[in-house]
């Protein structure tokens, strides 16, 4: 990781070690109420800071990008909620298609799409299909549950008729076998817990939490997180080397 002159005083960039970070951007709805407004416009303001947010991730470097939008137990929320969630999720889509060339990014929706509208879903579809090979992949996570996701993979290994399952295996029928594993999981919005989000694929990913709600994440907040994640001893089970001298 190294510094470099951009259109901010000092942008970090990443290296091999930081290929993917993944988001769980709570907070929307303590952020609308905070002033005094109707929890919709959290989620309008979280879509704007996702949208700043993923692109900063890829111009400096990071190739890969998950986003935690919609998890199989948020239809639980009021439906005045959830249809507000969908209607940014639906103008998100129409915005992502007409800016394909401008932005590089390819995009891969996670989670069982099957439970949307056909026009919704087809939307979905289009873009992972036109959008092909970029510089940023986004895994969007949409109608996701770590668990499902886990057992929907067993079930289709068992289709298969593999007697034998690996883990690569299981990583490789999951929604997100396209990415390697999160070398970050941020949650925004003081909570401290994954919410049955990328729970096989965390195994190794460092953690990192902020009070900030998810609306207010800014990219000199990126800069910090790359700053602290650089600062981690990703040991991976191992000790760390000790210089002979020092033994
Ligand atoms: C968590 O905050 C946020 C969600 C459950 C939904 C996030 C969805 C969006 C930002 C819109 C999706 C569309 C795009 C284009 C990204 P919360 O509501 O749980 O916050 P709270 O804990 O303050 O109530």
């Amino acid at each position: 990781m190294f510094f470099k002159k951009k259109e901010k005083e000092t942008v970090v960039t990443v290296d091999d070690r930081l290929k993917h970070i993944a988001f769980i951007m709570d907070g929307n709805g303590r952020w609308a109420q905070k002033k005094g407004l109707p929890r919709e416009y959290g989620h309008a303001a979280g879509a704007k800071t996702f949208k700043k947010i993923a692109l900063y991730c890829g111009d400096i470097g990071i190739k890969y990008v998950t986003i935690y939008a919609f998890s199989t137990e948020n239809w639980k929320r009021p439906e005045r909620e959830v249809k507000a969630i969908m209607k940014l999720l639906s103008d998100y889509l129409d915005e992502a298609l007409r800016d394909l060339d401008k932005n590089n990014v390819r995009y891969i929706f996670i989670g069982d799409k099957g439970i949307f509208d056909d026009r919704l879903r087809e939307k979905m579809l289009n873009l992972e299909k036109v959008s092909g090979s970029k510089s940023l992949t986004l895994n969007f996570a949409v109608n996701y549950g770590a668990r499902d996701e886990i057992v929907k993979a067993c079930r289709e290994l068992i289709r298969e008729g593999n007697e034998n399952i690996t883990a690569d295996d299981v990583s490789r029928h999951l929604y997100t076998a396209l990415s390697p594993d999160p070398d970050i999981i941020v949650r925004t919005g003081g909570e401290q817990r994954l919410s049955n989000f990328l729970l096989w694929q965390a195994s190794y990913a460092e953690f990192y939490f902020t009070e900030t709600l998810w609306p207010d994440l800014s990219t000199d907040d990126i800069d910090n997180i790359v700053l602290a994640f650089y600062g981690r001893d990703r040991r991976y089970g191992r000790i760390k080397e000790v210089p002979e001298d020092k033994k």
